[in-house]
């Protein structure tokens, strides 16, 4: 494989995408292949999270929108949710500063239902720290169902009454208002599936599935499926 360098150099001989969205997936593999517990490939989950994101801004990425939690995560056993939470609330103290001095604009989306007062109080701060930083658009989904978006943007406009919609005037009902739809989804571990994630947004993304389990999944790699989006041809239902 080609070093970061060289690939960052054939990147940008062409159009970088606007958005790229990803499901960090096989943390849980990652982890039991090496006999520690699941929380363990959590916790280098995040460490990949921050070569990747270091990398996006290498590169001048405008968007990237990760998949930290899920509406159906907390099905899971052994306290792994709770875990997982306190792990990001921790990482986002962590990170925080570094995040707001590469000039990353923070934000978290998904459902507040369930989320402890202290970690929404922390995703709401961080945003208002960042928003008018102008690099990297880091959206975050934590407690998100892409069905459930819709939903809770259906009901918003049932109480503002609206009658009639666009399809363009729905996509500002949705958590991701102002970003463009992903160019690219990735997503790690090898299932090839999109649970739930992005739904109404991914209507025409290109898709980058791969066995790589998140916490290995290296900044080289990423960039190399860049570069196979960026070898593809769009079509949008035309010829
Ligand atoms: C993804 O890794 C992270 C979360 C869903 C929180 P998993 O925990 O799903 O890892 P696997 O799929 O069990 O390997
Ligand atoms: C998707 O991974 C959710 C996140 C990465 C946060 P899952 O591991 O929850 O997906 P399924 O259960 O295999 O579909
Ligand atoms: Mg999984």
């Amino acid at each position: 494989m080609k070093s970061k360098s060289e690939l960052i150099l054939a990147l940008k001989r062409n159009p970088l995408p606007q958005h790229i969205a990803i499901i960090m997936d096989g943390n849980g593999r990652w982890a039991k292949s090496k006999k520690l517990p699941r929380i363990k490939g959590h916790f280098e989950g995040t460490k990949a999270l921050k070569r990747i994101v270091q990398v996006c801004g290498d590169i001048g990425l405008n968007y990237l929108t990760i998949y930290a939690f899920s509406t159906e995560n907390w099905k899971r056993p052994n306290n792994e949710p709770r875990a997982v939470l306190t792990l990001i609330e921790n990482t986002l103290m962590k990170e925080i500063r570094e995040l707001h001095e590469n000039n990353v604009v923070i934000k978290f989306i998904g459902s507040r239902e369930g989320i402890s007062g202290s970690l929404a109080k922390k995703m709401d701060n961080s945003y208002e720290m960042t928003r008018n930083n102008t690099g990297l658009h880091l959206l975050v989904a934590v407690n998100y169902g892409g069905r459930l978006e819709i939903v809770e943007g259906i009901n918003t406009l049932l109480k503002e009454n609206v009658k009639s919609i666009t399809l363009e005037d729905f996509s500002r009902y949705l958590y991701t208002k102002n970003a463009p739809d992903p160019d690219l989804l990735i997503r790690t571990g090898g299932e090839m599936r999109i649970s739930n994630y992005l739904i109404w947004q991914i209507a025409y993304s290109e898709m980058y599935f791969t066995k790589t389990l998140w916490p290995d999944f290296s900044p080289e790699e990423f960039l190399q499926a860049i570069i196979d989006f960026q070898r593809r041809s769009r079509r949008f239902g035309g010829v």
